[in-house]
């Protein structure tokens, strides 16, 4: 039963460049916009998509785990699939991607994770990938009434809860843990998740000690693409590499976010772009999760103009790095990513269905071609 996982999980695979969807678990998925054609969230659609990803080969299905919406116009985000639940379901629908789960350390009791990983890690038959959150949107934390603490807090906590899940993974014998945030007394877990040593790790911090913890503890890490500058791009890429091999010893694969904006000419493209951000953007939703992120993240203080960027980039594609234009130029942007020193991009599209039945058909050949699925 127990397998090496770099022979049963896709996000350890070797094609050059590796491809995800983001965000399939939520109302509009990464879009916050009044678009036709959006994501709904019923399982049926999340299906749909999930089912597109696994036939295109997809290494990675990555759900985001949240629980209340943005507000605005249309609460993008609000209706959703508790990210665990939905990973079993999506596990037993498919049968060659990655499928991802996603904690909040403060809100998941470790064994329970432990566990619940453990079966999903079944389920999939060693797909499975655990997304460790140490949560950020200060209104959702507050409807737990778990506080959200500094971030020296909060990812010494990931630490401690991390430890006692590869623990609970990884050995045959009970075992006590006494902690500063946890107490265990003969901590206890089988089966065993399929994977060996243990299934993938991912975590998404942008934070310095966010960084830090995922270079230590993470097989993959996640970051967004905050200029189209392509030295700084792949300067920010390197430099997690660097971190992960110079302080801790390790290796790292880094991923970004895209989302895909075609048209049958750049400019129809750029005009759906306005359509769908301009004219149906729901900037108050937008504005909301800014007014979070400021709050919350790392107590930033955003002038009006970058905060007005950010929003932008929320409407469009959840902080996804804009792939605008004809399906050339999607797949040069692609390339470009790579060459960036990107191990694997999570895509996503404002119309999510019809977006990726497009790609599969126009575009996946193109990206095919340009070798960028080939094994290195
Ligand atoms: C790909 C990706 C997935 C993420 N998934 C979640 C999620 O499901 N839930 C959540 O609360 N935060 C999620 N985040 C936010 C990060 O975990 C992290 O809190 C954020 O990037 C801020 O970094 P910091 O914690 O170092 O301040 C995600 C971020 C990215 C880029």
């Amino acid at each position: 039963m127990e397998q090496d996982r770099l022979d049963t999980n896709p996000v350890f695979g070797r094609r050059k460049l590796k491809f995800g969807t983001f965000q399939t678990n939520l109302d509009s998925g990464c879009v916050m916009s009044g678009l036709d054609g959006r994501l709904e969230i019923t399982w049926p659609n999340t299906v749909a998509l999930a089912k597109l990803a696994d036939d295109m080969e997809f290494e990675a299905i990555v759900p985001v785990a949240r629980w209340r919406g943005f507000g605005g116009a249309h609460n993008p985000q609000g209706p959703g699939f508790e990210a665990y639940t939905w990973a079993a379901g999506i596990s037993a629908s498919t049968a060659r991607s990655g499928v991802v789960s996603t904690s909040h350390v403060s809100l998941n009791h470790p064994i329970i994770a432990a566990k619940q990983c453990s079966v999903i890690d079944h389920i999939s038959n060693g797909r499975f990938t655990l997304n460790v959150v140490c949560g950020w949107n200060g209104p959702e934390m507050e409807m737990f009434d778990v506080p959200l603490t500094g971030h020296e807090d909060r990812y010494a906590r990931a630490e401690e809860w991390l430890a006692i899940v590869r623990r609970l993974w990884t050995e045959d014998a009970d075992f006590d843990h006494d902690g500063r945030f946890y107490r265990i007394k003969k901590g206890y877990l089988q089966p065993k998740p399929i994977q060996k040593p243990y299934p993938a790790i991912m975590n998404a911090g942008s934070s310095e000690r966010g960084r830090h913890f995922a270079a230590k503890n993470c097989d993959l890490v996640y970051t967004v693409l905050r200029t189209h500058d392509f030295d700084a791009c792949a300067a920010h890429v390197a430099a997690y590499h660097r971190l992960a091999r110079e302080e801790y010893g390790r290796t790292v694969r880094v991923w970004t976010l895209a989302t895909v904006v075609q048209g049958e000419t750049e400019r129809e493209a750029r005009r759906f772009y306005d359509y769908y951000v301009h004219e149906k953007g729901d900037w108050v939703a937008a504005g909301n999760v800014v007014a979070a992120m400021a709050a919350e993240i790392n107590e930033r203080n955003y002038p009006a103009e970058r905060a007005r960027a950010m929003a932008e980039m929320f409407v469009s594609g959840w902080g996804g790095h804009p792939l605008i234009g004809t399906k050339e130029q999607i797949v040069d942007g692609l390339a470009r990513l790579s060459r960036m020193g990107i191990d694997g991009v999570l895509l996503s599209w404002p119309r999510f269905e019809a977006g990726m039945r497009e790609f599969r058909d126009m575009t996946l050949p193109l990206v095919k071609q340009a070798g960028l699925r080939d094994q290195y």
